[in-house]
């Protein structure tokens, strides 16, 4: 076990912390799907293009994700954040299995799935819809009847500002950096990870695959069985 410092710890999440409960990840021969890759299906020009293929992808891991439980991983984040102040997590995922273990209230940099919105603009704000499969594709929005799409963020968006603004200054902020099963290529997300080691972090990758991440630490292994140990030593 590498050093652990006293002080606030920020995690980062990406989407090999949900491997275990099933969820595909996005890069890696799994996390292919009708052979199209996310980056050509997660943009404005592809809803554009066609909406409902990309409802249909999206439609697709809804009913996935749908059957699937958070892990050992989740539960050690949401222990964490139970137990530890200033802890702060942060996810880019958008499957929702880490809020369902309270009280892990993580910062959504990318949204979440089963939140949608008005593609029109017509105003309305995001509403929730947790059917796992939709009985519309595309689905409409109920005010103005345009098109909806889902409320993550795609290639090419921007992030919600207040998540960004408040994991950026938790890792500026921080004692302790976790990069938890994410690749560390999809900007700005992965930029926090050099911001914490930059501001004098100690900073820890979690992954059973060492990423070109710039960190102190590797602790190489499922986060489902790092994390628990890790964190009952930061407890
Ligand atoms: P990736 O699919 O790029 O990377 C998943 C990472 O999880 C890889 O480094 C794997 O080695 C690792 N991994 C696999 N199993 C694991 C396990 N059991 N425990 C820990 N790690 C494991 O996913 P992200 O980095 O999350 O963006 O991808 C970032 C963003 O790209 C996503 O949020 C999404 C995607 O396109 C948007 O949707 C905007």
């Amino acid at each position: 076990m590498p050093p652990l410092p006293a002080g606030p710890v920020a995690v980062l999440c990406g989407a090999g912390l949900a491997a275990a409960s099933g969820v595909p990840t996005f890069r890696g021969p799994a996390g292919l799907w009708r052979r199209h890759r996310p980056e050509e299906l997660a943009t404005p020009a592809a809803f554009a293009r066609d909406p409902r293929l990309v409802w249909e992808w999206y439609d697709w891991r809804r009913g996935l994700i749908a059957g699937c439980r958070p892990n050992a991983g989740h539960r050690a984040l949401a222990r964490l954040a139970g137990s530890r102040p200033g802890t702060t997590l942060i996810s880019q995922n958008v499957d929702g299995l880490q809020e369902r273990v309270p009280p892990a209230r993580p910062l959504l940099l990318h949204g979440s799935i089963w939140r949608l919105r008005c593609a029109g603009g017509c105003g309305r704000g995001e509403w929730e819809d947790r059917r796992p499969r939709l009985p519309e594709l595309p689905p409409r929005c109920p005010d103005c009847g345009g098109l909806a799409r889902p409320a993550v963020v795609w290639f090419g968006e921007g992030l919600p500002a207040g998540s960004w603004r408040r994991a950026a200054a938790a890792a500026s902020a921080c004692a302790l950096f976790l990069a938890v099963g994410t690749s560390a290529v999809v900007q700005p997300a992965a930029g926090l990870i050099d911001l914490a080691r930059s501001a004098g972090a100690v900073t820890i990758e979690v992954n059973p695959e060492p990423t070109a991440a710039a960190v102190d630490h590797r602790l190489v292994g499922p986060a489902e069985e790092i994390l628990p140990a890790l964190v009952a030593a930061l407890v």
